[in-house]
């Protein structure tokens, strides 16, 4: 009965064509949008990550993660091409598995959008407690003099304290969010820019340095265990949080002029561009100053990001490992002998990545205000703020959940919670496309996945393999909270949905004349 309840497809697009939303973004602008949002803690920060759970086969972990994420890509170019519209995996599911499934896919997104947004916070502060503890302020200070108390740096459950700086950044954020601050396509031009000349530079320093010694052994750590999060799988399902964010593009479909061509060029091409600065930036890492992981006495690696990782990067031989530090690609220029490039690519960090936390907060909001819409959550989550013209309710409830997680968890665990999201959501984009191939085979495709019964279960395949290899704690977290949807979805989704018996009728949508502009900043009046 539940997997009936489907917002039929032309519903969902005849709701699209009600909204007002500018279609401005071009091909250009749009893969510039899908590399802005996927640049970002995942190779600044969470390369050292891969390389405590690989070594130097992280370079492998990239490729598998990039293959996994390709794959999906391509479903979700037949999907967003057919159903321009806003709610990403969330809409498309609705559309063809019906309520229960994209119930569970859009609680999913929670974990991928939030959680995510938490993660790079924690990133972020990575670079920035670097940069305090190696700047000299233009020759004002000793190095180490402006350093906040180890116990500020880095949450309770990573061996610290209070993570102060992800903290302070998650509730920045928030308070822009809800200003009605939005990516501008310029600003995101920028910070892409930044971003790649901060890679670009990194790569041109430490390539040529490269050793083949360097990356011996190579395979430090296996391929994997049954329990998952180590060995070269356990990388790539970590790893993986690098390429998310390229999704966004097609969360970008109703203000893209020419959807049915341009999300699927903007979706490869941004992750053509960003496969191909990681795998250098993680040649170049691996084979400067070498990737070897800390052993535990088992003979297995330590698992990052715990209180034993902790301990162990504290003992003075360690001080230089990659794996060590939060902040690994200014360390490596800097174990190079460039230390003040180092900084200037802490700098570029810092300045970039508040822009991905601002991304994944505002997909966040995006996917909860959809859901509202559809009556899954209550109303009063879509509220739009009078001056703002921003869904200032549900900003807030993300921003305080995300800030106090940055302030306390480790930035890998959180990627991989984030993950485990992702990974749902892509698989179900790629059955869905399936099913719709043969529940409606004669709707018009403007971008067919070459080899769809070939690609879409490799993509299925794919996400289930990575997600196996999650840490245990983020697979663990993933059941818990697909669990507590599950009950709130039987007590309030379920009679509440605008497809319920004896609710509002499905005709377009009732609830769009309160939809927020969310691309077009506070509204200039009347
Ligand atoms: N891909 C984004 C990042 O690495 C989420 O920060």
């Amino acid at each position: 009965m539940l997997f009936k309840r489907v917002k039929p497809l032309d519903l969902i697009l005849q709701t699209a064509e009600k909204k007002a939303l500018v279609r401005q973004l071009g091909p250009i602008q749009l893969t510039l949008l899908g590399v802005g949002a996927v640049i970002g803690t995942g190779i600044f920060v969470l390369t050292a990550e891969a390389a405590q759970k690989a070594g130097p086969a992280m370079m492998v972990a990239f490729v598998i993660a990039a293959v996994v994420c390709g794959l999906a890509a391509f479903a979700y170019s037949e999907l967003s091409s057919m159903v321009p519209v806003s709610g990403s995996a969330y809409t498309y599911t609705y559309g063809v598995m019906g309520e229960l499934v994209a119930w569970v896919v859009g609680w999913a997104l929670v974990l991928e959008y939030a959680i995510g947004a938490t993660a790079v916070c924690v990133g972020w502060s990575g670079y920035m407690n670097g940069l305090l503890a190696h700047t000299t302020f233009f020759g004002l200070v000793e190095p180490g003099t402006l350093a906040l108390p180890k116990s500020l740096q880095t949450g309770a459950f990573s061996g610290g304290g209070f993570n102060l700086l992800a903290f302070l950044i998650g509730v920045v954020v928030t308070w822009l969010l809800v200003i009605g601050t939005s990516k501008s396509a310029k600003v995101n031009a920028v910070l892409v820019a930044i971003k790649i000349v901060a890679l670009t530079v990194f790569i041109a320093l430490s390539v040529p340095v490269a050793k083949s010694g360097n990356l011996q052994p190579f395979l430090p750590g296996g391929w994997g265990t049954p329990l998952g999060g180590i060995g070269v799988l356990g990388a790539a399902a970590s790893i993986f949080f690098a390429y998310v964010g390229f999704d966004a593009v097609s969360t970008a479909a109703e203000e893209t002029k020419n959807p049915n061509r341009n999300i699927p060029i903007a979706l490869i091409g941004s992750l053509t561009i960003c496969t191909i600065f990681y795998l250098l930036v993680g040649y170049g890492a691996a084979g400067s100053i070498g990737a070897q992981p800390l052993m535990a006495a088992n003979g297995l690696p330590i698992d990052p990001g715990t209180p034993e990782m902790a301990a162990a990067c504290a003992l003075a031989g360690n001080a230089q490992a990659l794996v060590c530090s939060n902040e690994p690609l200014a360390h490596v220029l800097r174990v190079l002998g460039h230390v003040q490039i180092g900084n200037w690519i802490g700098v570029a960090a810092i300045v970039a990545l508040p822009s991905v936390i601002l991304m994944m907060m505002f997909g966040q909001t995006r996917i909860f205000f959809t859901m509202s819409r559809d009556g899954l959550l209550p109303e009063m989550l879509s509220k739009i703020h009078p001056r703002f013209h921003t869904p200032h309710v549900v900003t807030f409830i993300t921003g305080i959940v995300v800030a106090i997680c940055a302030a306390l968890f480790p930035v890998g665990k959180l990627a991989d919670t984030s993950n485990a999201g992702t990974l749902l959501a892509f698989a179900m984009v790629s059955m869905g496309v399936m099913i719709l191939r043969k529940q409606q085979p004669d709707r018009p495709r403007p971008f067919r996945v070459p080899m769809i019964w070939v690609v879409c279960p490799l993509a299925v395949l794919g996400c289930l393999l990575l997600f196996v290899n999650l840490s245990v704690v983020a697979k663990v977290v993933f059941v818990v909270w697909a669990a507590i949807g599950l009950v709130f979805y039987a007590l309030y989704g379920y009679r509440r949905s605008d497809l319920a018996p004896g609710r509002h009728p499905p005709q377009g949508d009732v609830h769009l004349e309160s939809a927020p502009k969310f691309h077009e900043g506070p509204d200039p009046g009347p």
